[in-house]
């Protein structure tokens, strides 16, 4: 297994306003991440799926350890790094990379196109001089910037947003990396750019062998890509598995409601449009039971009481609701 993530938290304190600092003691905190259980293949494609503010970037971060967890264990490669320093985790970098949404905010504006892309190699010591240029130039064809030259020199000002999402895909992927975290990487990329991108990126996996944890919020989009699917809500993963299984016979009432929203191709056929209630809800109050009570259309009085485990329903398949036990 390449990475395997148990029981995996991350509380944000909230800061107290000057008149709640003196009425309470009580710390409050947002539960971005609040108990999540999973792991990924080598050269695995895995997708968090789930509405905004559901956890997924935090999730990401934290298994990249970007950011400390609350609790909880993140083994990557066999080797436990929940409590691994700075230092320790370095040499491993070069293993787990991340490619952001903004491909506008991404790369530093005062570096050229090939020098960006080569910084990876440089600080890894993977290679330097002309044999890090000849690299950087091969990845600039392979990810279609061509001519390589051209793009070499050139400053991410006079790029397109998909030219630019090219150049931080090339600046994760020239190490080869074992795990690329993969952050809605094409949600602020033109739509008819999309398809391409996505293509791309499936492309140097394949050549590489790496895995994707790939974050959306776009159903359509992880079906496209993936070999498994989580669908996450409020910090919990309430549905997960292989992406036929959850296409063909989706169990949890949200993702019917999420798959409910994507359009059907065939002219005649409809699926029915699940709309849920409300807003989520804030990851400071969460609902009590099944936290996704409070929009669920087939709640019962046991789902505001009891919060459902996930459950295998059927091989790989798994489900948190109280509907299938
Ligand atoms: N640094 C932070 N401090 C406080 N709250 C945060 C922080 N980062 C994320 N959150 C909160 O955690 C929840 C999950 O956020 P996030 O992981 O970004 O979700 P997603 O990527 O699914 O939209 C949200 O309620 C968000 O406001
Ligand atoms: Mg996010």
């Amino acid at each position: 297994m390449l990475l395997e993530v148990t029981d995996l938290k991350k509380y944000f304190p909230v800061a107290k306003t000057f008149i709640e600092r003196i009425l309470t003691k009580e710390e409050r905190y947002v539960r971005a991440v609040d108990g999540i259980s999973f792991s990924i293949e080598e050269g695995e494609v895995f997708s968090l799926v789930g509405e905004s503010g559901s956890g997924k970037t935090t999730t990401g971060k934290l298994v990249l350890r970007l950011i400390e967890p609350t609790s909880g264990r993140i083994v990557f490669q066999g080797t436990d790094i929940t409590s691994m320093s700075k230092k320790e985790i370095r040499p491993m970098r070069r293993h787990m990379q991340i490619i952001y949404q903004d491909p506008y905010a991404s790369l530093n504006p005062r570096m050229r196109v090939g020098e960006a892309i080569m910084d990876p190699l440089l600080i890894h010591r993977i290679a330097q001089g002309r044999e890090a240029r000849e690299m950087v130039l091969e990845m600039l064809e392979k990810v279609g910037l061509t001519p390589p030259e051209t793009f070499f020199n050139s400053y991410p000002a006079y790029l397109s947003g998909g030219q630019r999402q090219r150049v931080a895909i090339a600046r994760a992927m020239i190490t080869r990396p074992k795990l690329v975290v993969a952050d809605e990487p094409v949600s602020m990329i033109d739509v008819s750019l999309r398809a391409s991108i996505l293509d791309l990126m499936m492309d140097l996996r394949r050549e590489f062998g790496s895995a994707y944890l790939f974050i959306t919020h776009d159903l359509a989009v992880a079906k496209y890509i993936s070999d498994r699917i989580a669908i996450m809500y409020l910090g919990k993963i309430v549905e997960v598995g292989r992406t036929r299984d959850l296409f063909r016979n989706p169990l949890h009432p949200y993702t019917k409601a999420l798959l409910s929203a994507i359009p059907v191709p065939t002219p005649g056929r409809r699926r029915e449009r699940i709309k849920l209630k409300g807003e989520i809800p804030s990851a400071i109050d969460i609902p009590t039971g099944c936290r996704f009570h409070t929009r669920c259309p087939l709640a019962f009085d046991l789902c505001s009481r009891e919060e459902p485990e996930l459950m295998e329903v059927e091989p790989g398949h798994f489900v948190a609701c109280h509907l299938h036990k």
